[in-house]
């Protein structure tokens, strides 16, 4: 089958790649002329663990190709998918569909036969509707299909997660569409794939829901994170424990600094506005909202209770800045409020993030250090802050730390320490909703 998938980010990369893996020939198209020219020359415009490959496996064969201009794929294409961003809107926190829009009008442009039209993008309900009203405009006498087709995967497991998703939600009531997205997904029905039809309008809804969902258990835990610290109960210790309740379940527990990325803060805050404008609040989400806005803002207080509140013309070493492992995505990432709100105290922040610091030094004040590993950026430091869990803080040499920070003092902002150990090792520590230093209460590690 032949695809053309417009939009090259992190969404039409990822399944451009896969749906060519699938056997199907791909065209993905940008209208940036040097993401196209790095692609065709093989390199990768972002950080994602095992796309390298999958794309140039896929190149090699034949299956995958790149393209400024959507012209020639989009008339030999069955199916034709917007992937285009759709960020908050500045000042009102809507979705931006422009670029949705204007792909879309390209599309009716220059599409020849029966095509499905399908937006991947985050896109609000209804768009569907506005989308095919835009092509109908464009072309009266266009043969499509317009379906939704939300993704549901993660920066950092992209690749697993298409290849094996919990479920893929197809919107559509016309059965020429359906026939053509089940011929798609086809090699995963292999794994017994639940592919579920809904109406385009549910289908939209449901990505929404599912990461305002996601948000709130997250934004749940945080706050049971701050009733532990005040009643000296174990955060880690609750998870687990209403995580073993099947009705609950383990995933999406783990308490932090609050949540980031490029989609939970921005499908938050426009599914909020879509739930008032249609005259139905959804007052948790919103709340939700407020919850973590504040909570990535006020983190930055331990920092001070480690140091006893003797902040000014300290020196902090920032183990992490990416919103979280895996990925070299800055966006609304809880390291750029933490830093900026420490710089703000008067002290000093010299960071390491293994992926990320290009894109931190564009958001980063510029007095900010940046090293070429943890050592390297706890020299000399008061205190050490974790932000982002990733692998090569797991298993930190403390008692080189020791000997080489001005006072040893850990806050452990993923909690991927133990207190009674760190305890023992001789560091002040604080981490989120346990006991400060004294011993778990229970050997059970974290739910996953
Ligand atoms: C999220 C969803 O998980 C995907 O299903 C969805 O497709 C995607 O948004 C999207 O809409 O495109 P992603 O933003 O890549 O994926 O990252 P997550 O792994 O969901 O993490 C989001 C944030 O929540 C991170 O800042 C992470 O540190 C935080 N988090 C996650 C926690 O603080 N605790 C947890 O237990 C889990």
């Amino acid at each position: 089958m032949r695809v053309a998938m417009i939009g090259t980010g992190y969404v039409g990369l990822v399944s451009g790649a896969c749906f060519a893996d699938f056997g199907h020939h791909v065209t993905c198209i940008d209208k940036d002329a040097s993401k196209i020219e790095m692609l065709r020359e093989g390199r990768i415009p972002i950080f994602e663990p095992g796309l390298d490959e999958l794309v140039a496996r896929n190149k090699a064969a034949g299956r995958l190709d790149f393209d400024t201009d959507l012209t020639r794929a989009v008339k030999e294409a069955e199916a034709v998918f917007i992937a285009v961003g759709t960020p908050s809107r500045r000042g009102d926190g809507h979705a931006d569909l422009s670029y949705v829009f204007a792909a879309a009008r390209e599309i009716a442009n220059v599409a020849e036969g029966y095509t499905v039209v399908v937006t991947k993008s985050t896109v609000p309900v209804g768009t569907g509707d506005e989308v095919e009203r835009v092509i109908r405009e464009a072309r009266p006498d266009a043969d499509i299909s317009v379906v939704s087709n939300p993704e549901f995967l993660r920066e950092g497991a992209a690749i697993e997660d298409f290849k094996r998703p919990d479920r893929v939600v197809v919107g559509t009531e016309d059965p020429r569409a359906r026939a053509v997205m089940s011929a798609l997904y086809r090699p995963l029905s292999l794994n017994n794939l639940p592919l579920m039809f809904t109406a385009r309008r549910t289908s939209e809804l449901i990505k929404y829901a599912g990461n305002a969902f996601l948000a709130m258990k997250i934004t749940f835990i945080n706050e049971m994170a701050d009733l532990c610290e005040q009643v000296g109960a174990n955060v880690q210790d609750v998870a687990r424990g209403i995580g073993l309740d099947n009705r609950i379940g383990p995933k999406f527990l783990h308490a932090g600094p609050g949540y980031g990325g490029s989609c939970f803060p921005k499908d938050t805050l426009a599914l909020t506005r879509t739930a008032q404008q249609a005259g139905a609040p959804l007052r948790i989400i919103e709340t939700v909202v407020a919850v973590n806005d504040v909570r990535k803002l006020a983190i930055a207080r331990k920092v001070e209770k480690a140091l006893n509140g003797q902040v000014r013309g300290k020196t902090i070493a920032v183990l992490g800045l990416t919103f979280k492992p895996n990925t070299d995505d800055m966006r609304e990432s809880p390291a750029i409020s933490i830093i900026n709100a420490l710089i703000d105290k008067g002290m000093q922040v010299r960071a390491y993030d293994p992926e990320g610091m290009e894109e931190a030094k564009r958001l980063l004040p510029a007095s900010v250090f940046y090293g070429t590993g943890p050592y390297e950026v706890a020299e000399g430091a008061d205190c050490l802050v974790i932000i982002t869990e990733w692998d090569a803080f797991r298993a930190l040499d403390f008692e080189r730390l020791k000997t080489i920070m001005r006072q040893p003092v850990l806050v452990d902002l993923r909690n991927i320490y133990v207190p009674e150990q760190m305890a023992q090792l001789g560091f002040a520590y604080e981490s989120v909703g346990r006991p400060t230093g004294a011993p778990a209460e229970s050997q059970l590690t974290a739910a996953e």
